[in-house]
């Protein structure tokens, strides 16, 4: 339940949004008043997270929509398809797509590096620079990107050497974006988890998470709506001061 209504006739767009962590984004923007474009590359997924949301007040209208955050023809695509439905491009973005294919470093393909860096770090560049492109080219007064980093990237952990590579470059992307677009009025800034409860840690075994699970000062795993909550804050004004930071949502996961 959201506390409040701050992002009222804002156009957001989420990728990553059929799942986990973007859903939770989608649902919260949508309770707070925002129109919702949610973006991912299963197309089920993306309609069953639109059949969620939340959509009570004048002018508010969602839709779904596939695209492959790694290829910059379906990016480009994505931002035009929204220019040409909402007559504006979205001034909320968040950069929640992202997958794991985990390995020792000793044994990682170089597939599997790769295509962890294509869709988490080139993704999130693409996305970021096709929005900013299209905030700019309209004289928006404002912006906000969001984009879901993780705390391996600043810890690094066992068995993703490809993950935390990618999520490390997200961080470095977005405090370069956030220094060259605050001319612009857009505030680019990430989001941390630490270990939370979605499909992508469904997959690790049960030996793990309670080992994880034991390192975390709050003793336990996150929610995606905790996150989430932190998304619709960077998103709102009530960030107005805010760009360039990383700010961690795990619960006190390796805070030292
Ligand atoms: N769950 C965690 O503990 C955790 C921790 C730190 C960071 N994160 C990050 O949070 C983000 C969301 O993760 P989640 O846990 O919700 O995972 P998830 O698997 O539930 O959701 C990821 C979504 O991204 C979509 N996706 C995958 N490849 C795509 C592509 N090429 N183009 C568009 N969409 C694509 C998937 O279809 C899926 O809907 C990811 O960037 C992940 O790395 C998650």
């Amino acid at each position: 339940m959201a506390a409040a209504k701050r992002l009222i006739s804002r156009l957001t767009l989420v990728t990553g949004g059929g799942s986990g962590i973007g859903r939770a984004v989608c649902q919260r923007f949508a309770s707070e008043g925002a129109s919702v474009v949610v973006a991912d590359i299963s197309e089920e997924s993306a309609n069953e997270t639109l059949g969620s949301l939340q959509s009570d007040l004048k002018g508010q209208g969602h839709m779904a929509t596939v695209v492959d955050v790694s290829s910059k023809e379906s990016v480009t695509k994505l931002v035009t398809s929204i220019q040409t439905c909402y007559f504006q491009p979205p001034s909320v973005c968040v950069n929640a797509a992202g997958i794991t294919q985990d390995n020792f470093l000793l044994s990682m393909t170089e597939e599997q590096f790769d295509k962890v860096i294509q869709i988490n770090l080139k993704g999130s560049f693409l996305v970021t620079q096709a929005v900013a492109q299209a905030l700019v080219s309209c004289g928006a007064s404002r912006g906000s990107i969001i984009s879901v980093g993780s705390i391996v990237g600043k810890v690094g952990n066992i068995g993703q050497v490809n993950y935390s590579s990618s999520k490390a470059g997200v961080e470095g992307l977005t405090r370069t974006a956030a220094k060259e677009l605050s001319r612009f009025g857009i505030r680019c800034n990430c989001i941390l988890p630490g270990f939370i409860s979605t499909p992508m840690t469904d997959k690790v075994p049960e030996k793990v998470i309670t080992k994880m699970k034991s390192l975390i000062p709050m003793g336990r795993m996150g929610e995606p709506a905790e996150v989430a909550d932190v998304c619709a804050f960077l998103a709102s004004d009530d960030s107005r001061y805010i760009t360039g930071a990383s700010i961690e949502v795990s619960g006190g996961l390796f805070i030292g």
